[in-house]
């Protein structure tokens, strides 16, 4: 096969980039070793800024997250027996929607699928190859049979534990990680919300998140110990913590569990994200810890910066945008990561804090819930940060 772009990966990133390309006429090719039903079903956050609700609109992806999608206003931060709102839309003129970031996966499959974008699902063995020349491939194999791409550039969106950051030598990389000493166990549950906002509580006991899918189906976490295992956890024993941590500032309504899993905390950051003709984008190069809600975004971000390179490389013959792109993502990634640390360490107990930390993150939350300045901060960072590029 041929295509100017290969993409490895059908998330959120390697499914954005084909669409961006497609849009300006350049032919893109998605293999992903999952199945369809996979990837379109797998939970993840479902956070979006205000740009990226914009862009799947602008790009023809919108009709049903402009039908279904919860668009909010702000956050609220609980701590002390007490809820505070946080106004973004009041203080930035901007707000951020609520919807499952496998509702934007089946959105952009239908799409491309519509359009005739080829999606390979179910490869195995993917590996890339000749990323320094000017024509890489992409080698896999489809129902036993062995397949290859050859293309101009090769996207690498497929995620922490793809094959596309391991292919670059790693002395040409720099890593900067930091793990957490706690996870997140999250449900999704057939239950309304507590509030029409999601609620980041900070408790004596753990950080505790309500959000939500729906008016009658609710997404909850609780901070759970670093290496938890699932099964130490019941329903009834998630749904107690959620109650003691909720600090009796709104009740919590019941209901059947219908997922239940760990997600670890890191912080990740691989640079540069360019090898040759192969561009990394989203977690294939970089992970948030999910409190700022930045992973999906960063994601979209990545991808627009390429497609723009790319597209200016194809019309007019410039590779400046190309030898920035890197730079220019890197800029905003390392933005939300220290936002993502920062709502991180404010909200969560960690094991080794003394009196002294749980003092200063409470003088925290108050200073963020009734300073304009310091909420301002949250808040333009939470609903996303202006795209200058
Ligand atoms: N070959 C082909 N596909 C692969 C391979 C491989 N060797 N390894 C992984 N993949 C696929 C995964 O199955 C997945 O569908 O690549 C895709 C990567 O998608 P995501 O993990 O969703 O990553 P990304 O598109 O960068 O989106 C980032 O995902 O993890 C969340 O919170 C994160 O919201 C962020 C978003
Ligand atoms: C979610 O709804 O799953 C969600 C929302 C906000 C976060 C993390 C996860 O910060």
């Amino acid at each position: 096969m041929r295509a100017q772009v290969g993409i490895i990966g059908a998330g959120p990133a390697g499914l954005m980039l084909a669409l961006l390309l497609r849009r300006r006429g350049i032919d893109a090719v998605i293999v992903e070793n999952r199945s369809r039903s996979y990837v379109e079903q797998r939970v993840r956050a479902g956070l979006l800024e205000q740009w990226v609700s914009d862009l799947l609109v602008e790009t023809g992806v919108g009709a049903r997250l402009t039908r279904e999608a919860m668009f909010h206003d702000g956050i609220h931060l609980a701590f002390g027996g007490k809820s505070h709102h946080v106004d973004f839309r009041k203080l930035t003129g901007k707000g951020v929607t609520v919807y499952g970031q496998q509702e934007v996966v089946k959105d952009l499959i239908a799409r491309l699928t519509d359009d005739g974008v080829p999606i390979l699902f179910e490869v195995e063995d993917v590996a890339v190859h000749d990323l320094d020349g000017d024509m890489p491939r992409i080698s896999f194999r489809k129902n036993g049979e062995p397949g290859e791409i050859a293309c101009d550039f090769i996207g690498g969106c497929d995620g922490f534990h793809g094959v596309c950051r391991p292919s670059i030598p790693a002395g040409l990389l720099t890593t900067y990680e930091r793990e957490y000493p706690f996870g997140w166990l999250g449900i999704l549950t057939e239950s309304p919300p507590p509030a029409d906002e999601l609620i980041y509580a900070y408790h004596e006991r753990g950080f505790a998140l309500y959000s939500m899918r729906s008016a009658t189906v609710s997404r909850l976490y609780v901070q759970v110990d670093h290496g938890e295992e699932v099964e130490r956890w019941s329903d009834a024993r998630v749904w107690e913590e959620l109650h003691l941590r909720l600090g009796g500032v709104r009740s919590l309504a019941e209901g059947r569990v219908l997922q239940k899993s760990i997600t670890p905390m890191r912080s990740f950051v691989t640079e540069p994200m360019r090898h040759g003709r192969l561009f990394l984008a989203g977690d294939s190069a970089h992970i948030v810890p999910p409190t700022g809600a930045k992973g999906l975004n960063l994601a979209v971000a990545d991808v627009v910066v390429l497609a723009r390179a790319i597209t200016a490389f194809y019309t007019a013959g410039r590779s400046d945008l190309l030898d920035a792109y890197s730079a220019t993502c890197l800029d905003r990634i390392w933005k939300g990561q220290r936002f993502s640390w920062w709502m991180t360490q404010m909200l969560h107990r960690f094991p080794d804090g003394s009196a002294f930390d749980r003092r200063r993150q409470l003088a925290e939350l108050a200073y963020v819930t009734s300073s304009t300045a310091a909420a301002t901060t949250l808040a333009e960072n939470y609903a996303g940060l202006p795209m200058t590029w």
